[in-house]
């Protein structure tokens, strides 16, 4: 995606979550402060009304919007449905260690699979590129202001919505949403929470089986 397009994308759902978000508390401030009763005409009913639209507009902002724009709508990816290593057969190179950075997830596409590479010095780890949580790319976006967050503690974190994955396992160890990450990070966070109000949780992470050959980092990938 270019980064034109990224930042337009961004624009547009950043203003049309706000709107949601302004709907929403309009609906909630009329329903429980209606004010004076005498001069205002049915403020409940008004306020349902912009509860109820307000809500509508946010779902469809996410289901409608992010296709649109490239992004595969925000629905968690069920651990469920993880192939397990044993049937990942198919060795592939994705390049020498030193076109990686040291500690950050790097996207690269392999046989048109998405998959995040990171080294940590000698070694390497490979994840589905798309976080569990809402499907959107545990190394960010190339060019815009989400960029792909350092591994801490053996763990990797989603640049997004906060959540972490075990570098060895992909098991989750942290929910999005914390308020650790919601006071850090408040429109990706206290915000999105707002709008990804169906789906709060992260499950563990497709991971692949990696081997590093003469520095070369090997993914292997199911047939
Ligand atoms: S998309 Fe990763 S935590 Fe939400």
């Amino acid at each position: 995606m270019s980064p034109a397009l990224a930042f337009l994308g961004l624009s547009i759902l950043g203003t049309w979550g706000l709107a949601s978000i302004a709907m929403i508390a309009g609906g909630i401030i009329l329903i429980f402060f209606p004010g004076n009763q005498e001069t205002a005409s049915d403020p409940t009913i008004a306020g349902i009304i912009l509860l109820v639209v307000g809500l509508i507009s946010g779902g469809l902002m996410q289901i409608t919007v992010a296709p649109l724009l490239g992004l595969d709508p925000p629905i968690r990816i069920k651990a469920k449905n993880n192939i397990p290593h044993s049937r990942m057969k198919r060795w592939e190179s994705v390049g020498p260690l030193e076109a990686f950075p040291d500690g950050t997830p790097k996207e690269v596409r392999v046989r048109s699979r998405r998959v995040a590479i990171v080294r940590q010095g000698e070694e390497a780890f490979a994840f589905s590129a798309l976080c569990s949580h809402a499907r959107l790319p545990l190394a960010g976006f190339p060019a815009s202001p989400v960029k792909p967050l350092p591994v801490r503690d053996d763990c990797i974190t989603c640049p997004f919505h906060g959540a972490r994955f075990e570098l060895a396992s992909g098991k989750v160890v942290r929910e999005p949403f914390t308020s650790e990450w919601n006071n850090d990070h408040p429109f990706l966070g206290r915000v999105q929470e707002k709008l990804l109000f169906f789906n709060k949780k992260a499950e563990d992470m497709q991971t692949f089986p990696v081997r590093v050959e003469d520095g070369e980092i090997i993914v292997g990938l199911p047939r």
